[in-house]
């Protein structure tokens, strides 16, 4: 017998009877960011055939070189985002102030978007998987076209969270807070159709994910994590596997459906780590939660984080929440000496 396929969009609908007095906002502003995710996954798809790789030559607001399908995601993206009329304003990694929308619809919406357009960029031009992370929040500001304040608000605060990723084949993984569910693009009807159900971490994962050539630069505690993680320890499965995409997208995936921690530490010339809180840790940490996960600076809860200004970086420690714990153990251990 055949199953019955649930698309995106007839999920979100359904989803929408649990907020009985929900207006459809929010359900319309994630299927715009389906249809941008799906307008991204053509390109990406084409990125070997036409000339839409390598460097645009412009270097964006965090001095790193952008790819050209970078700036199509971004496009894509606000393009999509302005005309759904559901959100006011977006942060991206790629723009360095945030994008009011100033067209009448846009003007009052309910909520502002931060989004990493394009995540993995240094993978585009090698066939391997790239992203899209976003996160919704509610609006502070009373009128107008949104705030930077509105984007400075907590990740407990978030409305909704989720990422893409263009692999094998092209994902789209959401929360709005009650579970994570995942689809998968079926390219011959062009549609997300529920593929992972109520995703959550599988106990006693055995990957880490860091690029460990910067070893030498590690915190004390990430160094001692590593070591562990390398000792033979049937009952605990160690060794465990090193897997490192580069991709932040693809890595959490990869370890949401495995099990494992993806860290991306802080070092003592980069204290702040390289990963930005509001559209790369936020979200992410955000689903891990939903799914039963954990996501830690090292220290601190990153959804507990203040942030401060829309690019900020933070140290990243993600994935199933007893390998996250283990990584803050070691991390304690050497609090008064390490980078904070
Ligand atoms: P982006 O392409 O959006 O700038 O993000 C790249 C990030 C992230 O995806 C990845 O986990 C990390 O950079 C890899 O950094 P390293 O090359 O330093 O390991
Ligand atoms: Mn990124
Ligand atoms: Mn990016």
């Amino acid at each position: 017998m055949k199953k019955k396929v649930t698309t995106l969009g007839q999920f979100i609908i359904e989803k929408q009877a649990d907020f009985p007095f929900s207006k459809g906002e929010l359900s319309r502003l994630l299927r715009d960011i389906g249809i941008a995710a799906k307008i991204v996954n053509r390109e990406v798809n084409k990125a070997g055939l036409v000339d839409i790789l390598g460097e645009v030559g412009e270097v964006n607001v965090q001095g790193e070189n952008v790819k050209k399908l970078d700036v199509f995601a971004d496009e894509a993206f606000i393009s999509a985002l302005s005309s759904g009329g559901e959100c006011c304003a977006i942060a991206s990694e790629e723009q360095e102030e945030i994008v009011s929308i100033e067209n009448l619809v846009s003007r009052d919406a309910k909520y502002v978007v931060a989004i990493d357009p394009l995540d993995g960029s240094s993978n585009i031009d090698v066939n391997v998987s790239i992203g899209t992370i976003f996160a919704i929040y509610r609006r502070t500001s009373l009128s107008g076209c949104g705030t930077n304040e509105d984007f400075l608000q907590k990740g407990t605060e978030l409305v909704a969270a989720g990422y893409i990723v263009y692999g094998s084949s092209t994902m789209l993984v959401y929360t709005t807070g009650r579970g994570v569910n995942g689809f998968t693009l079926d390219p011959s009807i062009g549609e997300f159709c529920l593929s992972h159900p109520n995703m959550t971490f599988p106990e006693g994962g055995n990957m880490y994910s860091i690029n460990q050539g910067n070893f030498v630069h590690f915190p004390n505690g990430v160094k001692e994590y590593i070591k562990w993680a390398q000792e033979d320890d049937k009952a605990t499965n160690r060794p465990y596997s090193l897997r490192y995409i580069g991709s932040l997208v693809a890595d959490f995936h990869r370890n949401l459906i495995k099990g494992g921690v993806f860290i991306y530490p802080p070092t003592a010339a980069a204290p702040k780590g390289k990963l930005r809180l509001l559209y790369e840790a936020n979200p992410l940490a955000f689903i891990a939660e939903q799914a039963g996960g954990k996501a830690s600076n090292g220290f601190k809860r990153i959804l507990e984080i203040q942030p401060e200004t829309i690019h900020q970086r933070t140290p990243l420690f993600i994935g199933s929440r007893e390998m996250v714990e283990k990584t803050e153990d070691k991390m304690l251990k050497y609090m008064a000496t390490e980078v904070k």
